[in-house]
């Protein structure tokens, strides 16, 4: 297929990144606590890391920005491991902060022996092929692929999942391509860029494991719209941030199945008059529903983008990595 810009083209190649990672053999050993560091795009992918490390494999984890770190290094115990993600490998804050670090330094990125290897004891590389638009998307996904992988086996090894909710779980996670390239085929995400054309601002909602894809997709938005977005827990918009709202500010509601929180919260919204659009993926249980809902942010910001006449894969003021 051709493809008008890197960035679509990326998009489209999110089911075959994944499904190449699916059999690979890789492992961080059994940490008594994980540290994740990154920046931007890659510090979203840290905390659905640290969502399933936690929820899943009962590892307390801690996220925190490559920037941050280096004015409040996370604290460390002697059997932490310290997780450095970055897709490029070169982004001069978290390389100082994996440098500051004292426990067992493990990387993860896309750039085949660049600085971030040199500085880890052992490296993850994400395998997913040169990524050329500014803006990540399938990086993004082939980081998260790694972290399911990583959180079910701690989890198995610890006995948190049996033999049988692994194999459920490892299952579930192959037929991911497939229900992506199913959507990719397939979707009304075009038209909804169209009804956004004139808006400047934008409210994105999530819950539990969707918080950091919230927070992805309003990135997305900005880095490729230029879109003034916001990404939010749903519960937590509530308490202050929804007085913002008007007629002119819609809000993007990531909806799963069965998700009263969210459910509560857009009927809040549109009680006021305020609009919704439902980013919704309801046909996926909700621990894997991050891969189906990123990609229609990916595509809602592409979109949009090529609606505004943005050089979507070139946007303004940005770099693909901050090296100095
Ligand atoms: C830059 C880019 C972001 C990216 C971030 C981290 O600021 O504009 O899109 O997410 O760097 O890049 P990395 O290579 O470390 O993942």
């Amino acid at each position: 297929m051709n493809f008008p810009h890197f960035m679509l083209k990326e998009i489209h190649e999110q089911p075959d990144v994944i499904r190449d990672q699916i059999d690979r053999v890789i492992s961080i050993g059994l940490p008594d606590r994980i540290n994740i560091l990154a920046c931007g795009t890659s510090l979203h992918a840290g905390l659905v890391g640290q969502f399933l490390f936690e929820q899943i494999a009962k590892i307390p984890t801690q996220v925190r920005s490559s920037s941050e770190s280096l004015c409040a290094p996370l604290l460390e115990t002697p059997n932490t491991i310290t997780i450095a993600i970055t897709q490029s490998g070169e982004t001069a804050d978290t390389l100082a902060a994996l440098q500051q670090v004292q426990s067992k330094r493990i990387a993860i990125t896309n750039g085949i022996d660049s600085t971030i290897t040199k500085l880890a004891e052992d490296t993850i590389y994400t395998n997913a092929g040169e990524e050329k638009s500014v803006a990540a998307t399938k990086t993004f996904t082939s980081q998260l692929i790694l972290f399911y992988k990583l959180a079910f086996q701690i989890a198995h090894w610890n006995q948190k999942l049996s033999d049988r909710e692994f194999a459920a779980q490892v299952e579930a996670l192959q037929q991911i391509p497939q229900q992506l390239e199913k959507f990719l085929s397939n979707n009304t995400i075009a038209e909804i860029a169209q009804s956004l054309k004139e808006t400047r601002d934008l409210i994105v909602l999530g819950t539990g494991i969707n918080c950091a894809i919230a927070l992805e997709g309003a990135l997305k938005l900005k880095e490729a719209t230029y879109t003034h977005a916001e990404g939010y827990a749903a519960g937590e918009f509530l308490h202050g941030s929804i007085a913002v709202l008007d007629s002119q500010i819609p809000t993007l509601a990531i909806v799963t199945e069965n998700n009263i929180r969210m459910q509560k919260t857009i009927d809040r919204i549109r009680a006021n008059g305020n609009r919704v659009i439902e980013i919704e993926a309801r046909t996926i249980s909700e621990l894997f529903s991050p891969f189906l809902t990123v990609v229609q942010l990916q595509l809602l910001a592409y979109h949009l983008a090529i609606l505004r006449g943005i050089d979507v894969d070139r946007p303004r003021n940005i770099t693909k990595s901050l090296t100095t």
